[in-house]
């Protein structure tokens, strides 16, 4: 049974595609079977790109379909140890599904009011439909300077809301790599690549904190009530 990140937000361009290939690598790093599934049917970016991988013949291989929802790629969970859902631009609605789906949710947001204001307002949404804040995490991500991750961790955790330490910053060498297939810690540039592994490696690390406590008091429930009865 696959453990599901999700990504989404309502504003677009926040990076999530660029999230969600980079965690697949790290994934795959890590022995995974992975999987993203693209959910945005109108670009499918991540589709695309992972056919440019496959041209450039960068190895790992990394999977990538499309799909109408999120619950479509659910269906292939036993298929793999980790599917990404990569939400699509601008679809409210499908946020909370995603979510949903979700052992652990990611939304990218720069680390500036105009962009944190509306990021916090869909975090909020997703608690009152019952999204548990402990699923949720934030990732600067395309920050101009180490002032905006102070900012962005201040801000965002005063909200109530884990945010992941460091950010990858706005920097062309991200963009020139996933026009060749590669991730965002496949770029020409050490310090680049450096940063997005900081950040990746914390999400797997969340990620697999949260499927074992989930595991573990699912035990302990079903211990207890069979000792009950
Ligand atoms: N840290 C970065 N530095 C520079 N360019 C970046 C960075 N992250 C992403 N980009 C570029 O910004 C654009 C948007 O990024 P991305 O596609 O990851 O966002 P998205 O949230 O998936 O967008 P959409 O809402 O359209 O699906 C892409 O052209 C991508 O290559
Ligand atoms: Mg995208």
């Amino acid at each position: 049974m696959a453990m599901i990140i999700g990504l989404g937000s309502h504003k677009g361009g926040v990076g999530k595609t660029t999230f969600s290939r980079a965690i697949a690598l790290v994934g795959a790093a890590q022995n995974l079977s992975v999987h993203i599934a693209d959910l945005d049917q109108e670009q499918q970016s991540a589709f695309e790109w992972s056919q440019r991988r496959i041209a450039s013949g960068r190895k790992p291989d990394i999977s990538v379909d499309v799909y109408s929802c999120p619950e479509q790629a659910l269906q292939r969970a036993d298929e793999f140890d980790l599917i990404v859902l990569d939400g699509p631009a601008r679809a409210k609605a499908m946020a909370l599904e995603i979510a949903q789906a979700s052992d652990l949710f990611i939304q990218p947001t720069k680390g500036v009011i105009d962009d944190m204001a509306p990021a916090v307002r869909m975090f909020h949404e997703l608690v009152k439909h019952g999204i548990p804040k402990k699923k949720m995490v934030f990732a600067l991500h395309g920050v101009l300077a180490a002032k905006e991750i102070e900012d962005g961790l201040e801000y965002l955790g005063g909200a109530g809301y884990e945010v992941l330490k460091g950010a990858m910053y706005m920097q062309r060498g991200y963009g020139d790599a996933q026009n060749f297939g590669l991730t965002a810690l496949e770029t020409k540039w050490d310090t680049l690549n450096a940063d997005a592994a900081r950040v990746v490696a914390q999400v797997i690390r969340r990620l697999r904190t949260l499927v074992e406590d989930e595991a573990v008091g699912n035990d302990v429930h079903s211990n207890i009530q069979a000792r009950a009865s």
